[in-house]
């Protein structure tokens, strides 16, 4: 039988709180697939998250087919705005959230790695982080320092975590983010520069997929998930209304899970994948093939088509 099989490897999953976002359906499908799973927590969130687990308020959604518990090999404490420590702000690094943390820059997570499992610590890496500050606001409203926020933390800290954990990739090293349509399509309400940073997300994986394939021989690839009411996309405050306006005007009607993404990762980081890098893949039951809405409520008049 042809198999998702990742007994061997280590992932680290950079973008995981809690068990509503697509990192821990990632984290959880990889776990299923048998790799080892790294996680890399929001500083502000990693109190949160360990409080979560101690208390077993994660436990069901922990649960894996056999009937054992995820279990997340290393919770490390990562802000992904940050390359080195150096480079944040003091008021950030003697934020009490902060400064018992020990260097959670990229590069501080990249040393510790090496730290904790050796000089090639890893296989797989999955960006599934991003933050705007202001994606409540529309672009044209959205301040300079917002904007620059959204993509430095949303797109750029992709760069520097490809720069960085590629040479410490065993061979067949792999890279995966989530993305969202709003980089090639207008999605009123994602704004901030959120949608700037998906564009750029989605371009610098066709970059990195170059550069670091020849460099480092790693794959480098992007999910670009359908709507989905995780943490994150609750802060744009249009996230309920996305996933309705999907579901009615997907090819595909029956809602999107966390679990179809997670699944569809484990394929793009398995060796069943080792042709493909640089790819957009659309999970997201169809929707980005439509070019006009289906759903008579919507105001189109067209009817549903049989
Ligand atoms: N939910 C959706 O509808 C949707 C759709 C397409 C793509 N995505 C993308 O999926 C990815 C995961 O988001 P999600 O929706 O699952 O939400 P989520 O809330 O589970 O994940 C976002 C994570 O980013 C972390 N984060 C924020 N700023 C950070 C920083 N500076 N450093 C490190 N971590 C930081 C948060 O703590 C959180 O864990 C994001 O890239 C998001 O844009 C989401």
């Amino acid at each position: 039988m042809l198999k998702i099989d990742l007994a061997g490897r280590r992932a680290l999953v950079a973008g995981v709180a809690d068990d509503g976002g697509f990192g821990f359906a990632i984290a959880k499908t990889l776990a299923e697939a048998g790799a080892k799973v790294c996680v890399g927590t929001w500083p502000p969130a990693f109190g949160i998250l360990q409080t979560l687990l101690r208390r077993g308020k994660l436990d069901a959604s922990r649960k894996l087919s056999d009937g054992s518990m995820l279990e997340f090999e290393k919770i490390y404490p990562l802000d992904a705005a940050f390359d080195t420590l150096d480079g944040a702000p003091a008021e950030v690094r003697e934020n009490k959230r902060y400064r018992e943390t020990g260097d959670f820059s990229i590069a501080g997570l990249a040393a510790q790695l090496k730290i904790d499992f050796g000089d090639r610590p890893l296989d797989i890496v999955v960006h599934a982080l991003a933050n705007g500050p202001e994606v409540k606001k529309p672009l044209l409203e959205t301040s300079r320092a917002g904007y620059l926020d959204a993509i430095g933390v949303s797109a750029y800290s992709m760069v520097s975590m490809v720069a960085r954990f590629a040479p410490l990739m065993n061979e067949g090293g792999t890279f995966l983010s989530l993305t969202y349509m709003a980089s090639e399509r207008v999605i009123p309400g994602y704004g901030g520069g959120m949608s700037s940073a998906k564009a750029a997300l989605e371009s610098d994986t066709r970059v990195l997929a170059y550069e670091a394939g020849r460099k480092y021989g790693v794959r480098v690839n992007t999910i670009s998930a359908g709507p989905w009411a995780s943490r994150a996309a609750s802060a744009t405050g249009i996230i309920d209304a996305m996933v309705e306006y999907a579901a009615h005007n997907s090819p595909l009607t029956d809602p999107m899970s966390a679990e179809e993404v997670g699944n569809a990762a484990a394929f793009l980081v398995s060796p069943l994948a080792s042709g493909i890098t640089g790819t957009t893949l659309y999970v997201d039951k169809g929707y980005h093939a439509m070019g006009k809405a289906t759903a008579a409520r919507f105001g189109t008049g067209a009817a549903d088509p049989e």
